[in-house]
Formats: C-alpha cells, structure tokens, sequence
C-alpha cells in the first residue's frame, strides 16, 4: 500500500496529465494549519507558466486548480472535493473511515506505514571528523548528532549509508604534535614534570594578546615569551646533544610512557604555542644530523620528515603518530558511545588514507588545464570565489582541499556512492563548494556514463553560551565534549532523584543512573537537532532538561505515560485495533500520527532533522489534548479498545522517532 503522499502524488499527477497533458510534481505536502485542511497541493502556481507557454493563452493559477480539480479523483481518501484557497493552493480533507484503515495499517506495521525507498541509493555520510591529539570540544557535537541522524534516517528507509569519518590525521599539525611529545619525553626523563608544568601555565597565555592589546603590553607580552624560550631552548638542545638518534629519550617515551588524549592535547598545544612565539623563528636549535634549524622550522621539518617516511611503523616517528591516532579514537569511540552515536572505529577514514592519491590529483588536474600554476604552487580558480583553492603548495607539500578531491574520487569509483553529504560546519562551505565543483569539472563525480553523483554540503551553526558568544569555559577555553556530556547526566540525575521520591516503589540507583543516562544525553542531542541547524544556540542544561517545552525529556515522558497507561490497564501493546474515530481530537490525533511517513522521508530529502523534532512535538501535544478530553481505560467497549489503540501507535511512533534522532526512550520515567 502506497503511503498517503504517494496516493495524494499520484491522483494529482494524473489530474494534472488529463488537464494538460503535462507531467508536472503535484508539490504535495502536509498543511501547516489543520483549519485549511491536512495536506495540500501548491502545483498550480508553477504551472500557470507552463500552460500559458504551452497553449499560449493567458492563465492564472486559480483557473489552473480548478481544471486540476475537474480531474482529480481521490478515491476513499477524502471525504469532500478539496477546496481551492489564496493564489491557488489545493486543500485536502481526509476521510474518517480511510483514516481509520491507515490507523490499523499502522499498527499492523513494524514500519508504521513508512515504506521502504523505490530506488534505494548508496550514501556515504562524512560527519564527526575530529583532529589528532585534540580532544572532542563541543564543536563536534553538532557535526556527530546531526550526521548520525542522517546515517539512521537514511538507513531507514532502506539506503545503504556508508559512515565516514574524516579523521584529520595528516599535515603540518603532526610536527607539533611530536615536538609536544618530544618536550614531555626530556621531562620524563629528567624527572623535570613540575618545569615542563610550570612552562605550559605561563606559555598558553602569552600565544596572543587582546584585540586592542596596547603597544607596551605587547612588548611585556614578547618580554615574557622570551623569558620561557630562555629556558626551553637550551634544556632542548642539551637534550639532542645526550641523545641525537631519539633511542635513548624519545624511544623509550614513546613505546613505554604514551599520553592519554587529554595529556597529548596539551602538549600539542604547547608546542603550538613556542613555536608560535615572536622569536621563534630566531631561535636556533641544532641536531648533528638535520642541520640548524629555527624552533619554528622544526615543528615544520618533523611534520615532513614523518610524511616521507610514508608513516614508516618501524620508526620512532611512525610509531609515534600511530600511537597518536589511536589513542585519540580510542577517547572519541568512548564518547560516540556514551552519546549512542553509529560511529565505530571501522568508520575512521582520514585524510592520510589520501595521501598515495595526491600526486595523481594534482598531476590530472594540470593535465586537463583546470589547475594551473602560480608562484610555484599548483591552484584552481572556481568561478565564484576569488581566491583560488591552494592544491599544492610551493614547497610541494599538498594541502587539505586535495586531500578533499582525492576523496571525492574515492567516494564516487571505491565507495560507489551515489549521494554524498558533508555533515560540516559552515565556516568551510566556500571549500567544499571549491572542491564539489572542481571535482565535477573534472568529471570525477560520475564513475561511469550512467551514474552521476550529488555533493551535498549540510552546514550548521554554533553553540553559544548563555552570554550570547561562542560556548567556553569560564577560563576561557573550548568546552570539551567529554565533560560536557558528564555533566548532562548529573544534571538529569539529579532531577530522576528527585522525581523518584514521589514514585511508589521508588526507582533503585541503578535504574536512577540508567534513566539519567537516556534523558541527559538525549537532552543535549535533541537540543541541538530541535532548530533549523543553519542557526546558532544557546546551550542551557535548564532549558534542555525542561519537562514542558519541546524537549527530549518532554517527548520521553510523553512515552512513558503511555507505556503506564497500558500497565494500569493490564492490556497488552498492539492487541488491539481503532475501530472508530468519533471525538474531534481523536481524528485531530489521527491526522498527526498519520503524517509521520511524510515527515520522515522530508529529513531524508532536505537533510533538516528538525523536521522530525517539530513533527515529535505536535504529536506529543495532539496526545495530551487527546488524553484530556477523552477517557481511554474508563471508557465502554469498543471504544475502550479503539482509544488504546490510537495511544499504542502513539507511543511506537514516538519511540521509533526518538529512534531515528538516536535518542533512548525508557518505559518508565
Ligand atoms: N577535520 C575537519 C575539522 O575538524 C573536518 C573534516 C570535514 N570533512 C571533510 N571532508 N573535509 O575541521
């Protein structure tokens, strides 16, 4: 049985052929406001051109709706002929008796009427992508909750989704990254911790100044960075002078004495942070077999150095960015875990995995004349966009937007994708527009005459803080994902533990923990999917955790009342069926669970999982209206029954949309 859309769909485009003898998309799509109707048809406003053009008499779209209505037949679906509203939209009321059958179709269904996609595509979702040696900050929240929700929406329907994990794990970072290791390596080895210690808390403030920083505060600030390279550089040097080949210190560090992420983040930042410092470019260090080089070089020659040892394993170096990649997915898996999130560690495909193809890319793109040459670096012009997209750079290192292409071929001839779509923030739209287009200029978004396929960019916002500004700690750092996902669940235990006094038995700790896990951390995901992800939030446990308002917790406890109600009246879920729908909120009930298909296959299409959000509140909201005017257990029979019914389909509908969004719905809350 084809669902409501697809019925609406075809009687439309039917009318419209026997009208015009056009084929045209009926646009159908369920009303916004109930008073008009349930679903209508907004055809007739684009076809008022194609007609004129067509019979080269003058029309306008009313005159168009009404011939549409002459030949529209619609069966059983609706109970009146559809009436014609503004410019010309179509209204449609639906018919009681269909909508019971729907209703009984529903719950007869695992799929509750959604079916599976015609023509199933493969889609690679690349979402989540967090760096090496960084730790998860809240920026990666949205990129990780919002692709998920395609990854489960998409699979759903019956796509095949390929997940994709674009790691940043190559580039000039990794030589920071080793110098960091390096620094903590002398340390350890010198039992000089409390130094290393006391030069990362003094470093990390003196990288930049305030944006009105005044002159004489600026040469206090260079004052004080040269006071620690004062230090640093000669304990460095000695430290290559007692062990130049690294076999000594560094190698015995590496393999023995790791860093967690946590601690190897702050080590990469500290080296960031020296190798930034104004007189780093002066400062020498030297090594018996690399030459002098500046401190700053250095970050850059080992970043390098490990890039042309291909990621040798038997090397130190190799050994150490393996190690580095590891143990940063290692502390993210536990964190997609902790947010339920389909990501494993079978989906980190990053941009090291490129690196055999760049050559290749740069080399074809030249080949065709779609790169060209300019100051000894290889670029490309997109028409659009002023400065050109950098694919190798004059010093012959390759850069993140080749890394880019050479996916794209990957994702379109190995991966066989025929959608793909990049789950990243909008700061990096104007590259990915760079590199979808260039990569179709070339020809690589088609793997052969018959499949072309589409790149999609979905951006998002950013998390604020209550003060307006992008979300940090009150020291003024980035707020890490972690600790941010800790405290969601203190804050939700908190309000279980309080919520439990009141229940009769009381919840046991365990159950406490377990519902605390699923209402915070389905808070935090459902606050970021709730809006159109173009715009910015506010990030409030108190707002998310809110048990009226459109929350997770909200539509949670909405399923769990459901779920006491069956308890209470000691029937079984999904043993019974609607037999009637006499209460207007009943039908109102009706209508809204019936739009779930439509609903779903619109975030498929549109990639906007609000769409669902608003869609789980309504139906949330329907319910309660139902709930208040119509006694379900104390009513007679049938009508006992045919109430149940409708709150069962309610609550699979709820679950399965919570489903969809990743979000956990206890039975008892
Ligand atoms: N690692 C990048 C970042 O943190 C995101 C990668 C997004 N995906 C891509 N194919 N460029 O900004």
């Amino acid at each position: 049985m084809p669902s409501i859309t697809d019925q609406l769909d075809a009687a439309f485009r039917k009318a419209i052929r026997d009208a015009f003898e056009l084929d045209a998309d009926p646009l159908i799509s369920a009303s916004a406001n109930p008073q008009f109707g349930d679903y209508q048809s907004n055809a007739a406003m684009g076809l008022a051109k194609k007609v004129a053009e067509k019979t080269g008499a003058k029309t306008n779209p009313r005159q168009i709706a009404e011939a549409i209505l002459a030949k529209l037949d619609l069966g059983e679906l609706a109970s009146e002929t559809p009436n014609i509203a503004g410019p010309g939209f179509i209204n449609i009321r639906l018919n009681t008796g269909w909508l019971v059958n729907e209703l009984n179709r529903a719950l007869a269904d695992q799929r509750l009427n959604v079916p599976l996609a015609a023509h199933p595509q493969t889609v690679v979702v690349d979402y989540s992508a967090p760096n090496v040696a960084k730790e998860m900050h809240v920026g990666h929240l949205r990129t990780t909750v919002i692709g998920d929700t395609f990854v489960r929406v998409l699979e759903f329907l019956g796509n095949k989704v390929i997940r994709q994990n674009h790691i940043g794990d190559w580039g000039t970072q990794f030589g920071r990254v080793m110098l960091g290791l390096w620094y903590d390596a002398v340390a350890t080895h010198k039992h000089e911790e409390a130094k290393l210690a006391d030069w990362i808390a003094r470093a990390l403030p003196l990288v930049k100044g305030p944006d009105d920083e005044s002159a004489d505060a600026r040469r206090v600030r260079f004052a004080a960075q040269d006071a620690i390279l004062d230090a640093i550089v000669p304990w460095h040097q000695a430290a290559i002078d007692e062990d130049p080949n690294g076999t000594g210190i560094f190698e015995p560090y590496i393999e023995s004495s790791f860093p967690n992420l946590k601690r190897l983040d702050v080590l990469y930042t500290f080296a960031s942070a020296v190798t930034a410092f104004e007189s780093a470019k002066s400062r020498i260090i030297k090594h018996p077999t690399h030459g002098e080089k500046s401190l700053k070089e250095l970050a850059s020659f080992f970043a390098t150095f490990v890039q042309k040892q291909n990621l040798d394993e038997n090397r130190q170096e190799g050994v150490a960015w393996h190690k580095s990649i590891e143990s940063t997915l290692a502390t993210c898996q536990a964190i997609y875990d902790k947010l339920g999130v389909k990501l494993t560690p079978a989906d980190a495909y990053g941009e090291s995995k490129y690196n055999d193809a760049l050559p290749g890319v740069v080399s074809e793109l030249l080949a065709a004349g779609i790169a060209q040459m300019s100051d000894g670096a290889a670029v490309v012009f997109v028409e659009g966009y002023e400065a050109p997209l950098i694919i190798r750079k004059s010093n012959g290192g390759y850069s993140y937007g080749t890394t880019d292409l050479a996916a794209v071929r990957y994702r379109v001839n190995t991966l066989k994708a025929d959608r793909v779509i990049y789950v990243v923030g909008a700061t990096q739209s104007q590259h990915l527009q760079q590199v979808f287009a260039i990569g179709k200029r070339a020809g690589w978004d088609r793997r052969d005459a018959a499949h072309t396929t589409t790149f999609e960019h979905t951006p998002f916002g950013s998390v604020l803080g209550e003060d307006g500004k992008l979300l940090r700690t009150r020291a003024g750092g980035t707020v890490k994902l972690a600790e941010l996902l800790d405290e969601a669940e203190d804050c939700a235990f908190a309000l279980v533990h309080e919520k439990s006094a009141d229940m009769s038995p009381p919840f046991s700790t365990d159950q406490m923990k377990r519902i605390a896990r699923a209402v915070g951390i389905g808070a935090v995901k459902y606050f970021d999917l709730l809006r159109d992800r173009i715009g910015d939030y506010k990030f409030s446990f108190k707002a998310m955790l809110s048990l009226d308002g459109n929350t997770a917790p909200y539509l949670q406890y909405a399923h769990a009342r459901v779920c006491s109600i069956f308890r209470k009246a000691g029937v079984m879920r999904g043993s019974t069926a609607v037999s009637a729908l006499a209460d207007p909120n009943e039908i109102s009930l009706a209508k809204v669970l019936l739009k779930f298909e439509t609903t779903v296959n619109s975030v498929a299409v549109e990639l906007k999982p609000h769409f669902l959000c608003t869609y789980l509140y309504e139906l949330a909201g329907a319910f309660s209206t139902f709930y208040a005017s119509c006694p379900v257990i104390q009513s007679e029979e049938p009508l006992r029954s045919s109430r149940l019914a409708l709150c069962d389909l309610t609550a699979r509908t709820i679950a399965q949309g919570l489903d969809l969004l990743g979000i956990e719905h206890p039975e008892q809350m």
